[in-house]
């Protein structure tokens, strides 16, 4: 372990905070907070001043409404098409599944000797495994901000908060499938004691009031490449986090994993077909979009996250999944090439020359990542090793 290579996570994209940062700040809100000097929750009721009040990671120059109202029309068009092709990829409640469904019955009898066999299988999961599936936890929780993200979207957002129309009933619902991955992370990580579940809370509250930038200027392109991208990372990630659970020998946690992963694929089908209408409908315009999306690097969507003492919260816990196989630089270079395979984007013809040139940018981006990740392998100093609140201040290599 001694000599293994550090990641650095702010040469990748996948895990970059925004690059280009301006003066633009994020709004903050001043909270009076309480933070505890100890590793120990026992005594985080000991108040302090943190260094930083709030998330103090600036956001970039805000660019909003960048799609003319032509184009937007198109969203209007497809109405239809979206009830017919989209909504079909929502599941009806009575079919799905429900964080209760993976967790000890509470009224059961069977109650304390289930929550006790969860903890006994949970002993032998190692602490790098836990800071990954928190942050992943921590990432599902800040729904809000996912369900506000899409409703900047214009010509898809939800009006009035119960609108009929196709794009508004998915936001809705897709909000409600999604709900409950928090919910069933959190449950299993409350019941596991392996986790300092205050400090995670208190990590919740800290990104959702910090909100997230991606950059996708109201623009429901730039939104529906993002979120298609995004679905499959989640994906990716929960899948990675049930086999490693599995290798662990907690069969049950896998399970619960494996169940959430296959949510986010039925999401990145929807999300990836609308894009794929797109790419009919307007080639050169969703190719340009899609290009943009990959030049200013796709951020996660909890990059702003903060627990009230690492100022590079996000960066070491991406770090830590870097390591464990579990979201990498390599998966971001996948997911890129999936999309571009998905999305038939080297048979596009008909192009402007800036299509062209948008193009052979995300046709060729995947191997230069890859080479540059290799490049950034090779330099890498050796890993330190992180001090994370969320398992009470234990140290974690990066
Ligand atoms: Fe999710
Ligand atoms: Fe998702």
């Amino acid at each position: 372990m001694a000599s293994r290579m550090a990641f650095r996570p702010q040469a990748l994209p996948c895990f970059s905070c925004p690059s280009k940062r301006r003066n633009a700040r994020s709004p903050r809100v001043s909270m009076a907070s309480t933070v505890g000097s100890s590793s120990s929750s026992a005594v985080s009721n000991k108040v302090e001043t943190p260094k930083k009040p709030f998330s103090q990671q600036d956001v970039h120059s805000q660019v909003t409404h960048s799609l003319p109202p032509q184009k937007i029309e198109i969203f209007k068009s497809l109405e239809d098409w979206a009830e017919n092709n989209i909504l079909v990829h929502l599941k009806p409640v009575e079919k799905c599944w429900q964080p209760q469904d993976f967790l000890p019955d509470p009224s059961s009898e069977g109650f304390y000797e289930e929550v006790k066999e969860l903890r006994e299988r949970s002993k032998e999961i190692p602490d790098d495994y836990f800071v990954c599936l928190v942050g992943d936890m921590i990432t599902e929780e800040a729904l809000p901000t996912y369900q506000t993200m899409l409703n900047t979207l214009d010509g898809v957002r939800d009006e009035t908060g119960a609108s009929p129309t196709s794009w508004a009933i998915w936001t809705r619902a897709w909000t409600a499938e999604e709900n409950r991955h928090g919910d069933l992370l959190n449950k299993y990580l409350y019941l596991s004691g392996r986790v300092d579940m205050k400090q995670i809370e208190k990590t919740i509250q800290y990104l959702i009031g910090s909100g997230m930038d991606p950059r996708t200027e109201n623009n429901p392109y730039l939104g529906f490449i993002y979120t298609s991208f995004q679905e499959r990372a989640t994906f990716v990630s929960h899948g990675n986090t049930a086999r490693l659970a599995k290798e662990h020998g907690d069969l049950k946690l896998a399970q619960i994993c494996g169940i959430i992963a296959s949510d986010e694929k039925r999401h990145e089908t929807a999300y990836t077909k609308i894009v794929e209408k797109l790419f009919e409908i307007d080639p050169n315009g969703t190719v340009l979009a899609f290009s943009d999306m990959m030049k200013k690097k796709i951020s996660m969507p909890a990059h702003l996250m903060y627990d009230g003492r690492d100022d590079n919260l996000f960066g070491h816990f991406s770090a830590v999944a870097q390591r464990l196989g579990i979201y990498t630089a390599k998966d971001y270079a996948d997911i890129l090439e999936f999309l571009v395979t998905r999305w038939k984007i080297g048979d596009l013809t008909g192009l402007s020359g800036e299509g062209n040139k948008a193009q052979d940018f995300v046709c060729t981006l995947a191997p230069r990542i890859r080479r540059l990740e290799e490049r950034a392998q090779a330099r890498a100093k050796q890993a330190p090793a992180i001090p994370f609140s969320w398992i009470y201040g234990r140290e974690v290599l990066l």
